[in-house]
């Protein structure tokens, strides 16, 4: 079986991390296709299609936006699964609704219709000072609108990995199943 991973990212941990989910499917067989957004093309012909993208600002990267957007009609009938790479893969509760996490995921997969057969959350890291200007001081601003003391954004600034190659092959391990599955029933 074939699967097509396209990734979005702008500091590399979602390469990073397509890379771990590839090496899984590998693994059992499959033979994996790993483009970055910038590069790829339409994903007609594989079996599964992974769409994956660092958060940014509660969202995909803008690249893979538009990528979901170009190939939706296609994407439509083809399986696919999609991941976020984030620093807060869990929702929050704020005005007594849950935000974040996985909930950002739902619009894309609205956009896929119902052949989306997984989504997940995976962690990612930030290192401040490999962030362009613009970055640091988007970080910056938010550490200071949740109220940050300056120790506190300091201790924040200094590289953080959450990354967890064990989670992206559990993703992987479960997309396999419901494959599998699928295959059984058909
Ligand atoms: C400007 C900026 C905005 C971010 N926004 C979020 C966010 O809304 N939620 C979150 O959990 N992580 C956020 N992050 C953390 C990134 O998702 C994390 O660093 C991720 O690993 C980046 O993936 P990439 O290296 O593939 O680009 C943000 C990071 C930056 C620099």
């Amino acid at each position: 079986m074939t699967v097509k991973i396209v990734y979005a990212t702008r500091y590399g941990s979602s390469r990073e991390i397509s890379g771990w989910i590839a090496e899984r499917f590998e693994a059992e067989g499959f033979t994996v296709r790993l483009e970055n957004v910038s590069d790829a093309e339409g994903a007609e012909g594989y079996d599964l299609v992974l769409l994956g993208s660092g958060i940014y600002n509660h969202g995909f990267l803008k690249e893979l936006e538009e990528y979901i957007e170009k190939h939706s009609e296609s994407l439509k009938n083809i399986k696919t699964a999609l991941f976020g790479v984030a620093m807060k893969t869990e929702p929050i509760m704020y005005k007594g609704r849950s935000h974040g996490g996985i909930l950002m995921l739902e619009k894309y997969a609205q956009q896929l219709g119902d052949r989306v057969i997984g989504c997940e959350m995976l962690h990612g890291q930030m290192v401040f000072s490999a962030m362009n200007e613009k970055d640091r001081k988007g970080i910056e601003q938010f550490y200071k609108m949740i109220g940050l003391s300056d120790t506190e954004a300091a201790e924040r600034k200094k590289p953080r990995t959450l990354m967890n190659k064990s989670e992206c092959w559990d993703f992987a391990c479960g997309l396999m199943e419901k494959l599998n599955r699928a295959k059984v029933t058909a």
